[in-house]
């Protein structure tokens, strides 16, 4: 329990978890809140939302639960009107919705493409543009970009749009923390790596194994200098720095957070 954040009106986007345990928005949110934040937390899942819902609460802290697509611009344009309606501010906002297809150029049909630019790019423009107006006006604001390691070196399987994708949130990130600067606004990307959250076992062991969990996990544990995957709480733990005054002076900048994995070839 902290203060880090207290006070603060924080949207964060995928706030579920694809399976059992912590992904990374869900444990995000609930650091946020354990830090003084009010959370709003977003997913297009309910049932998803509503168990990171009573964890918070079960912590005695409070929490608004909205259910949107974010890669929709109406919905988002609503999910945050419906924040400012509820605590009249946004402080903080962290980009966390995203999720991988694999394949190369020629393996990804076109509808595929843009479905992984939507999900994984386009909802970081929408939310931002959505909140940056009123951050500006305050003169205050941090947005907090979760990007991945497969957007700045190769981690052991072609996805190809994925990897573009996540590679643009930086860029994304870096051109908002320059116009946003002088108006007080900072905007950062963490970069996780292999982190161990559900959807390890819910998405990529299929899609990488054949559906073996602890192959997947052998092999994810082995590209590691540490020797094994982080877990949700180390993409929080940075994304709860960015997004705090403790990062009063950082904006633009990635902190990567990969157990040492992207300072070796794979
Ligand atoms: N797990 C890893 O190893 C890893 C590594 C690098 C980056 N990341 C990134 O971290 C983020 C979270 O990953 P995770 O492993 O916690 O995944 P997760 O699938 O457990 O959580 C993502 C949540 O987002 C929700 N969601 C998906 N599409 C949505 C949409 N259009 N609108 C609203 N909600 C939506 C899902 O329902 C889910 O609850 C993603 O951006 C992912 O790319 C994860």
């Amino acid at each position: 329990m902290g203060d880090r954040l207290e006070g603060r009106i924080a949207i964060v986007t995928g706030a579920g978890s694809i399976g059992p345990g912590f992904g990374n928005g869900k444990a995000t949110a609930t650091l946020f809140a354990r830090e003084g934040a009010e959370v709003f937390i977003v997913d297009y899942r309910a049932d998803a939302l509503e168990e990171t819902r009573k964890i918070i609460e079960g912590e005695g802290h409070s929490v608004t639960t909205h259910v949107a697509d974010v890669t929709k611009s109406d919905q988002v344009d609503t999910l945050v009107a419906a924040c400012i309606e509820r605590y009249g501010r946004v402080d903080v906002l962290d980009n966390n919705v995203g999720g991988t297809v694999a394949g190369g150029p020629t393996d990804l049909s076109e509808a595929e493409w843009d479905q992984q630019m939507d999900l994984n790019l386009k909802h970081v423009f929408l939310m931002s543009r959505a909140v940056l107006p009123g951050m500006a006006e305050r003169g205050s604001g941090a947005i907090v970009n979760i990007g991945s390691t497969s957007g700045i070196t190769f981690t052991g399987q072609q996805q190809i749009a994925y990897q573009t994708a996540k590679a643009a949130i930086v860029r994304f990130s870096r051109s908002v923390a320059l116009e946003y600067a002088p108006k007080g606004v900072r905007c950062n990307t963490v970069i996780p790596g292999q982190m161990h959250t559900p959807m390890v076992e819910a998405v990529l062991a299929g899609q990488q194994t054949g559906g073996d969990a602890s192959e997947l996990i052998a092999r994810r544990n082995a590209r590691i200098p540490m020797g094994y995957m982080g877990d949700a709480w180390d993409v929080a733990r940075a994304a709860l720095f960015l997004a705090s005054d403790d990062a009063r002076y950082v904006t633009g900048a990635d902190i990567v957070v990969d157990g040492g994995m992207t300072l070796k070839c794979c």
